[in-house]
């Protein structure tokens, strides 16, 4: 899709979760969009901060830019949302959106985490959720949604002129691929996905939403659809769908939860707020004890 303008693209890495925040700039106006925010959470202290999110914001006040988006590429399971706070923050009244299938996310995770009856699963916790297509604009930029499921059922990319924000689907070529293990996910699905990514021309810029670079690496954020097909390790030479839905569920069959999956889940279901705190004023995450080991 050809926007008015091509974006200017920042990015901002987190390291404790490996997540990549973009931020898009109309280069003609203050007109700006942010690409899925981090809330720091330490598991440990069950302590949320605000310090990833504070230097997005830096940013936007130092550069004289306009939050009018926040948008998330899925339910992360990795990390927490800043949404809510930079939409606070900023003063600008950003929309908080995400992919529509969200409510599906909202509807599996309500069941295994028994948020109850209480808890909406109509996505009315975020300011808009996108179909598979739908465009807006962020000032003279022209957003085109495209839906990716397969990591997740609500994961969505969004193409602003060059520019792809592709979420988990590729990562750098070295790394491979999303998971497909989490509920909702489906290997042959994300295989159709990457696919509709990698039709796009090969200039554009394919922004990652992860990273996981060795000590002392810096951390690839760019990638090209060229680069992907030639060079992913689960989809170079030509890799069917079939092998590809083998080679990813083998591999998902050995990797263990995310450490955040449950806080970062109850968070990002409710579009980055926090629980609400209990009559005692405190606010709890649940941790569900899915087995016992002996
Ligand atoms: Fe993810």
């Amino acid at each position: 899709m050809e926007s008015l303008h091509l974006p200017n693209v920042t990015h901002f890495f987190d390291p404790a979760t490996s997540t990549f925040t973009h931020v898009v700039e109309d280069p003609a106006s203050p007109a700006t969009m942010v690409v899925d925010p981090v809330l720091d959470y330490d598991p440990h202290a069950g302590v949320v901060a605000t310090h990833s999110a504070a230097r997005v914001l830096r940013h936007l006040r130092a550069q004289g830019r306009r939050l009018d988006w926040i948008v998330e590429t899925h339910a992360h399971a990795d990390h927490l949302s800043a949404a809510q706070w930079l939409k606070r923050e900023s003063g600008t009244a950003p929309r908080v959106a995400a992919g529509a299938r969200i409510v599906e996310v909202q509807q599996c995770f309500r069941d295994l985490l028994q948020l109850g009856p209480g808890f909406p699963v109509d996505g009315r916790q975020f300011d808009h959720l996108f179909t598979d297509n739908e465009t807006f604009t962020v000032g003279g930029l022209q957003v085109q949604v495209l839906a990716v499921p397969g990591h997740t059922p609500d994961s969505v990319a969004y193409c602003v002129g060059d520019a792809v924000f592709v979420g988990d689907t590729v990562f750098p070529p070295g790394y491979g691929t999303a998971r497909c293990d989490f509920p909702g996910g489906d290997a042959g699905q994300l295989y159709d996905s990457i696919q509709r990514l990698l039709l796009l021309p090969d200039h554009t810029r394919l922004f990652l939403c992860h990273d996981y670079p060795s000590a002392g690496v810096a951390p690839q954020s760019l990638s090209t659809p060229a680069a992907q097909r030639s060079g992913n390790l689960h989809l170079k030479g030509g890799v069917t769908r079939e092998q590809f839905v083998a080679l990813r569920q083998a591999r998902d069959a050995t990797l263990g939860k995310p450490v955040l999956l449950w806080p970062a889940i109850q968070v990002n279901v409710r579009a980055g707020a926090l629980p609400e705190p209990d009559a005692s004023g405190h606010r709890f995450l649940k941790i569900p004890l899915t087995g016992e080991s002996t």
